[in-house]
């Protein structure tokens, strides 16, 4: 039985990131993965959904080019084309991975890995037909979509009709009429794609707003973006039951059905600690997630647990920081996980970019915020390049320590923006001290700096 100094279940990306972090820091690590290196994010999540949003937006700069001076006639998708290329990307990444895995020395089985018990020697794990011992083990096996029992959606998910984040990514059939269960991230960003190449889609939302916890604003502005675009959104609406070709759902206590060719189930992930093994060694979860404090740690010395499986903040970009701070403190370096300053972002178009407090958020919270809000036409190379949009930025200062708590965006490169506001959310630097930081100009980030001389 080869004895490892860390087990590593689940090769996502805190699984990964931790495995190669362990590895450098002189850990002997095994890293066991049951489908394919890179998990949900870089296999049927984060990484294909922003290949194929690519392509749609590359499409859509054809649709309006004349607006820039440009004329195209006759400019089409090929869905195809669009599937192979996102295959091509999600391939080239994961050998990435692969390759990073070797050149650290990472031991990688390609096999499901079932966690077996406990001895003087450690935690037994066993992985297809081979068993491992680990000092230490690393929980860090994802989420699955959440399937409700709803009427008829379990069958039709079997039969096809109804897809999850996964099949979604691998249609070479753009369908007709869409309908998208659940507005939130997964489902705003595909209803942005199939909106794009010509899907007739419908989004039925049980809350009164899309994009979940985004700022109301901000989240309005998206709203009326996309109905402008000819989306068609049924917010506090429930969805009752699906048969083949149609989506029955509640709105104001009347019974409506919405017809579709294919319906997108995304109305959030759970954790996924079922069949691994966990009572084997009696860690502890609540509601199917694996609890951890915030140096990563379960409640049994020597298991950590980083990603989608704490169900904590079901981020890519969360779970890389997650596997580092558990890695860190197996080296016996201190770090801890903090989750105030972690940006999210959604990749429609206009783009989301968000970090910290929102109004609602400070609100509850009872914190004396100023709120400095302003239209991205204040930056120069948002009128350049827009002809008509009404991005804005809003940012939360704490009135009494005059430290910025929240940063939300809507419009052109809110993605990339949004680290830089990030840090100076962790950093909790002074207004006054950012002010003296030069951005570059002409972007459309610059708008952060004019709202910090707006500050009182
Ligand atoms: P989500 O939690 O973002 O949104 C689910 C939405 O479904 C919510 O608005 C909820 O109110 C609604 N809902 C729940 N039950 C419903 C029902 N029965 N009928 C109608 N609506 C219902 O979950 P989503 O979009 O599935 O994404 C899953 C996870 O993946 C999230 O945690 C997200 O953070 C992550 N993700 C992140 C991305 C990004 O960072 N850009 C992209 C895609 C996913």
């Amino acid at each position: 039985m080869e004895k490892f100094d860390l087990i590593v279940l689940g090769g996502g990306p805190a699984g990964y990131n931790a495995s190669e972090k362990a590895a450098a820091g002189g850990l002997k690590t095994l890293l066991i993965e049951k489908r394919a290196l890179g998990g949900v994010c870089l296999n049927e999540g984060c990484v294909p959904s922003k290949a194929l949003l690519y392509c749609a937006k590359v499409f859509d700069y054809t649709k309006h080019s004349a607006d820039y001076g440009v004329k195209v006639e006759g400019s089409s998708i090929d869905q195809n084309y669009v599937i192979d290329r996102k295959d091509k990307v999600v391939k080239t990444l994961v050998s990435g991975i692969g390759m990073s895995m070797k050149k650290h020395g990472v031991k990688v089985v390609n096999a499901e890995g079932y966690i077996q018990g406990r001895s003087d020697e450690g935690f037994s794990v066993k992985a297809g037909e081979e068993e491992f011992v680990g000092k230490q083990l690393l929980i860090c096996t994802g989420s699955v979509p959440v399937i409700p029992p709803i009427p008829g959606l379990r069958e039709n998910v079997e039969t096809g009709f109804v897809m999850t984040n996964r099949e979604v990514l691998d249609l070479r059939e753009i369908p007709k009429k869409l309908v998208v269960i659940g507005g939130g991230v997964i489902g705003l960003e595909m209803a942005s794609y199939y909106n794009s190449v010509g899907s007739e889609v419908t989004v039925i939302e049980m809350l009164d707003k899309i994009a979940g916890p985004t700022d109301g604003e901000i989240s309005k502005i998206l709203l009326n973006n996309y109905a402008k675009k000819g989306i068609t959104f049924k917010l506090g609406c429930k969805v009752t039951g699906v048969e083949n070709g149609k989506v029955l759902y509640e709105e104001k206590g009347q019974q409506q059905v919405a017809e579709a060719d294919k319906v997108l189930c995304s109305i959030g992930r759970r954790a996924f600690t079922q069949d691994i093994g966990l009572d084997n060694i009696a860690v502890y979860t609540e509601r199917g997630a694996i609890v951890t404090d915030e140096y990563m740690k379960t409640n049994i010395a020597g298991v950590y647990a980083a990603g989608d499986v704490n169900g904590k903040s079901m981020l890519a970009h969360t779970a890389y920081r997650e596997g580092e701070v558990a890695v860190n403190n197996m080296l016996g370096k201190k770090d801890r996980m903090r989750y105030n300053a972690i940006p999210s972002v959604i990749y429609t178009n206009p783009e989301v970019g968000a970090v910290g407090e929102t109004e609602e958020s400070a609100k509850a919270k009872g914190l004396d915020v100023q709120i400095v809000n302003l239209p991205l036409m204040y930056s120069g190379r948002y009128v350049a390049e827009n002809m008509k949009a009404d991005g804005i930025v809003k940012v939360l200062v704490d009135k009494k320590y005059k430290n910025i708590v929240g940063v939300h965006m809507i419009g052109s490169y809110a993605s990339e923006i949004i680290y830089g506001a990030a840090m100076m959310v962790e950093t909790e630097t002074p207004v006054n001290d950012l002010k003296e930081i030069v951005f570059p100009h002409p972007t459309v980030g610059e708008v952060i700096r004019e709202a910090l001389f707006e500050v009182k």
